[in-house]
């Protein structure tokens, strides 16, 4: 794991220590709720639907069990209301029929952070001071700076990879950090690095997607797609070098966010993201961009090489375990009863993944289920996926792009054992990439922004495909739920796609089928279609089915849903979710209304 330097630790308790007093300022009314807002945003407190919420960055998404612990007691002790707002929330949602909230929970996101939902601003400066004691914050989890850079789950471990992208995010995380040319982009700015064949890492959904290749001649060096987003306008991003030596991506990078900091609409909110200035300009974005960097080079002396010295300084940093030298290749048999074998070699071929090491293996533990958000896990859960880091994979863990956690350091022979913890914790559910590992935002039951809520649509579709042999049957099936067209639950890039929609206040969703993310199993990366006309909430459930039936009806062997989709094309699809529209008349469910003073906040995140 990277360890910080003394450099770093002094930098983030001292911006603990800065929010402490501006903190007791604002409680003090010296310094007012206006002028602590962009303050607090920094350190990425938002104030959400009901209360504050708090994200916390996780650097290429790598967490150590200490600091997993300690993320652990913020949610058993800090991540709670207070009595005015647990009335507050209780009361609004009174008209969905809640009774109680999911309350001491940590919430993993697609961009390998983490977030709270519900801790008083009043403890947020103690709050900060325990993320810093484990060299843990939330700068540049908000506004319009380059968000914390995202990698492969498996980066360093991957059996699949070309080389380790940590060092380059470590690098890329010290030029971008508090860089004054970048700190008030058009929009906010989201970087993902993969060093693998398969992409893991939605790379070609982000502003900047960074693929490390080698050339013909065998040099390292990077592909560099730009301009790929969510959102209103969902757009792939394009390529615009195809191979760019890798001591070179500083200086390069540096052109690519000058040309954007300079020609990006800063006019209207929903045309500010560099995929509008990408797809508008074409080829003469690539031509500043290529001016640019040339001016990088030749006038400013690229200034930002990085030299092989520091690339071997950075790296080092990454050092693998020791046990990765004395691993052994061999899975003991286990003895168990016939019934649970089942349960076993699914988990081997659903949870476990293949390792750079031939020893070792890397093992997603599986946080969706029943009567869970997606991403959400308890104080206890964090707790026990620490104790499993720290037994099973050297005190390391991951969090996923499918908003999981990765143990990546794990011996072969040892999954038995690991399969039986995992399993008593409730974490060995082998549905890793099937239907119900789902991907969903927030939505209304947390989110000022949204439409609809994410989280019952999650939960009525879980609680029907509970059948792990059914689920198997399907295959690998991406389902993606976002609560707004803002797109956090990635419904563009679903197999199946979920977008909650707004009409009359009431809550709606459209679907749409065919996206794709860009791994290996779903094809290149691409946008969903959608099925028709938007469907009320306790229809989802339904069309969801009606889709998966279609495909257990003329899928080939062995044949994808995206494939099968391609393959007949949509209609017959779209026929098909139609017809399991509901025939008696219901009332959709009114969204609470959207209060402008949250929705500020929430539009910077
Ligand atoms: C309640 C908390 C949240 C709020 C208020 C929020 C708000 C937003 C907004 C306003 C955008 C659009 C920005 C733009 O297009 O310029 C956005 C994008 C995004 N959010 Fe969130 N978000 C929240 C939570 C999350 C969570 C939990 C995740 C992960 C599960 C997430 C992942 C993303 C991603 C990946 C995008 C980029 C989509 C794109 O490419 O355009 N967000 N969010
Ligand atoms: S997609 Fe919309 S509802 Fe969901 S978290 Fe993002 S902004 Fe909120």
């Amino acid at each position: 794991m990277y360890q910080y330097t003394d450099f770093d630790r002094h930098f983030i308790r001292a911006r603990a220590a800065q929010h402490r007093d501006q903190l007791e300022r604002n409680l003090a009314g010296t310094l007012s709720d206006d002028d602590f807002r962009p303050l607090r945003l920094q350190n990425g407190w938002y104030i959400q639907r009901y209360a504050p919420m708090l994200r916390v960055a996780v650097p290429y998404g790598e967490l150590s069990s200490a600091q997993m612990r300690v993320l652990a007691r913020i949610a058993r002790e800090y991540d709670h209301p207070n009595k005015e707002v647990f009335e507050r929330a209780i009361g609004a949602q009174a008209a969905w029929g809640t009774t109680h909230l999911p309350v001491g929970f940590g919430h993993f996101s697609t961009r390998q952070n983490v977030q709270f939902n519900w801790i008083p601003m009043a403890k947020s400066a103690d709050v900060m001071d325990l993320l810093a004691s484990v060299d843990m914050h939330g700068i540049q989890t908000s506004g319009n700076c380059i968000r914390n850079i995202t990698t492969d789950e498996r980066a360093g471990v991957a059996a699949d990879e070309i080389a380790d992208p940590r060092p380059f995010a470590e690098i890329l995380r010290q030029w971008s950090t508090l860089h004054p040319e970048f700190a008030f982009l058009p929009r906010k700015f989201k970087i993902a690095i993969t060093g693998a064949t398969e992409d893991r890492a939605a790379t070609r959904w982000h502003d900047v997607g960074l693929h490390l290749v080698r050339s013909s001649e065998g040099e390292l060096g990077f592909k560099v797609f730009v301009g790929g987003g969510m959102g209103r306008t969902p757009v792939i991003s394009t390529l615009i070098r195809e191979f760019l030596p890798w001591a070179q991506i500083m200086n390069y990078l540096e052109a690519l966010v000058r040309v954007y900091n300079r020609w990006g609409r800063r006019d209207n909110l929903y045309k500010a993201r560099i995929k509008i200035l990408v797809k508008a300009q074409g080829q003469r974005y690539i031509d500043e961009v290529e001016a640019e960097y040339r001016d990088v080079v030749e006038v400013d002396g690229a200034p930002h090489t990085i030299s092989q010295a520091e690339l071997d300084r950075v790296s080092a940093c990454f050092v693998p375990p020791a046990l990765a030298q004395q691993a052994q290749g061999a899975i003991k048999p286990i003895v168990i009863a016939a019934d649970r074998q089942v349960a076993y070699q699914r988990w081997l071929q659903q949870n476990v993944a293949a390792h750079k090491n031939p020893g070792l293996r890397a093992v997603t533990l599986s946080y969706k289920r029943l009567g869970q958000a997606p991403g959400d896990a308890d104080a206890d859960q964090l707790d026990t996926a620490a104790d499993l880091a720290d037994a099973f994979s050297a005190g390391e863990l991951r969090v996923t792009h499918d908003q999981n956690l990765l143990l990546p350091w794990v011996r072969a022979e040892d999954l038995p054992a690991l399969w039986v913890e995992a399993t008593h914790a409730g974490l060995a559910r082998s549905n890793v990439r099937l239907l119900t590992d789902m991907i969903a935002c927030p939505g209304g039951d947390f989110c000022a922004l949204a439409n609809a809520r994410s989280i019952p649509i999650a939960a009525a579709i879980t609680e029907r495909y509970q059948d792990m042999d059914e689920l198997h049957d399907l295959g690998e099936i991406d389902l993606h739920i976002s609560g707004c067209i803002n797109s956090c639950g990635h419904h563009h890039s679903g197999h199946i796609g979920i977008l909650g929609v707004d009409k009359d206040g009431k809550e709606w969703y459209q679907v749409s089928v065919g996206g794709s993310d860009g791994s290996a199993l779903s094809g290149e990366a691409t946008p969903g279609k959608i099925v028709g006309p938007a469907f009320g909430a306790l229809e989802v459930p339904g069309v969801v089915e009606a889709l998966l039936d279609t495909y257990r009806v003329y899928r080939h062997s062995g044949e994808t849903f995206v494939d099968c989709i391609q393959r007949i094309g949509l209609d017959t699809f779209k026929a098909a979710a139609n017809a399991a529209r509901l025939n008696e008349k219901h009332e959709e469910l009114h969204m609470l209304p959207k209060h402008a003073n949250f929705a500020k906040d929430a539009q910077e995140a």
